[in-house]
């Protein structure tokens, strides 16, 4: 479902940004498998608190930053005006189809979104990964119900879990951390 988000929302998100950065996005962007020449997506990239981290990281590779919200997006180019290697671009079925990314992750994306839209999203983003390409998740733990509809449909696309991990993450609590591999 398609939502915009309200002026205090972007003002209280640049504010965690600012002074929780590093400790709540940039934990999450180190851990991703990116050496410096991969082709990323950003899937629900928000304002890029991800995304900042993971452009520092590839000089010479790419990253897609990809939001349903055209608010969020103009927010995201603003945070990563200095980058040049970076797309931008809204979300609209089948866009993700070709097999072109080396690496997606969603940061706090998948929980918000109905389980019968995963089952459109989640198939797009197993084929946009090239074979042995990598799909990270970070969710909220408590949200159990909604990781087993996302673990299912994962795995119901032919991804296979190479690693998981539960993190306590200032202002978010905890949250699991799956990776999967195409
Ligand atoms: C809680 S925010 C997280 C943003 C960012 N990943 C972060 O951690 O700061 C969720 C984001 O997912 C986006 N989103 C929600 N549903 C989506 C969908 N179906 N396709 C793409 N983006 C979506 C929202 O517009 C929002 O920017």
């Amino acid at each position: 479902m398609k939502y915009e988000p309200t002026g205090l929302e972007i003002f209280l998100t640049r504010f965690s940004f600012l002074f929780f950065g590093k400790f709540v996005y940039k934990t999450f962007a180190d851990r991703l498998p990116i050496d410096g020449g991969e082709r990323v997506l950003d899937f629900g990239c928000g304002m890029g608190t991800v995304a900042y981290f993971v452009a520092k990281k590839l000089p010479q590779g790419h990253l897609t930053c990809l939001d349903i919200s055209e608010r969020w997006l103009n927010v995201c180019r603003k945070t990563l005006r200095s980058f040049g290697n970076i797309t931008f671009q809204q979300w609209a079925f089948p866009v993700l189809i070709d097999e072109s990314f080396d690496v997606a992750y969603c940061h706090f994306v998948l929980h918000d979104i109905s389980d019968s839209d995963l089952k459109g999203v989640i198939p797009a983003l197993a084929k946009s990964l090239k074979p042995g390409g990598v799909l990270v998740f970070r969710e909220p733990l408590k949200q159990t119900d909604k990781i087993s509809v996302i673990k299912r449909l994962i795995e119901g696309n032919r991804l296979f879990l190479k690693d998981s991990r539960i993190t306590d993450i200032p202002l978010l609590g905890n949250a699991l951390e799956s990776v999967y591999i195409k």
